[in-house]
């Protein structure tokens, strides 16, 4: 894999196109190294399978992050966002964050939702520099070391909104 230095803002180059099985493995190899409590192979293949927004960004044909949406009723969720350690903070995760809610809108959908560990404070910065904003509390909805932690649910109207630059 290309390193960092190699690809500083690698953003332009970012290319997010769909998830398919084949991913899959590269997929949860970022999710194990990026989570505590990393989604199973399965899950990311049901979330295939039942037909979820399931995309992948890749930088010069590697896979350096993927995102997880579904979307129905009304509403879209954000079920997981990731980018590979080694590149973040180039604007890929806003770029695929963009991506999805743009789709979500085009749905038809009027909001996004996702949930977020309040001690997430990077990707909580990402989500509100593009219009989330905290509506609720889930009590003990994450795993954590020796106990359960919190949820901040965020929420984003998508009816009325000017498009995100992204
Ligand atoms: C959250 C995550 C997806 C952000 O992806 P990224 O590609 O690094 O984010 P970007 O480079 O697009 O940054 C966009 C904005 O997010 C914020 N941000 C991202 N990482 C940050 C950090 N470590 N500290 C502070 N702010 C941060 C900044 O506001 C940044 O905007 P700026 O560059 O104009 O300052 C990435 O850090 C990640 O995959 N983390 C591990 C998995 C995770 O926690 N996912 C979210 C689960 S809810």
């Amino acid at each position: 894999m290309a390193t960092a230095p190699e690809l500083l803002s690698a953003a332009p180059e970012a290319v997010i196109r769909s998830m398919t099985e084949p991913d899959v493995p590269e997929v949860v190899a970022i999710e194990r190294s990026s989570y505590q409590f990393p989604w199973s192979e399965g899950i990311f293949r049901d979330c295939l399978r039942v037909g979820y927004v399931c995309r992948v960004v890749t930088v010069r044909g590697e896979t350096v992050g993927y995102g997880v949406m579904s979307v129905g009723a009304g509403e879209a969720h954000i079920l997981n966002l990731c980018i590979h350690a080694e590149f973040r903070c180039q604007g890929i995760g806003r770029k695929l964050l963009g991506y999805l809610v743009e789709r979500a809108a085009t749905a038809g959908m009027g909001e996004a939702y996702l949930e977020v560990r309040p001690s997430n404070t990077g990707a909580i910065r990402l989500y509100q520099s593009l219009g989330f904003e905290q509506v609720g509390i889930r009590r003990g909805y994450y795993q954590a070391v020796g106990g359960r932690e919190d949820a901040a649910v965020l929420k984003m109207p998508l009816r009325g909104r000017r498009p995100a630059s992204v």
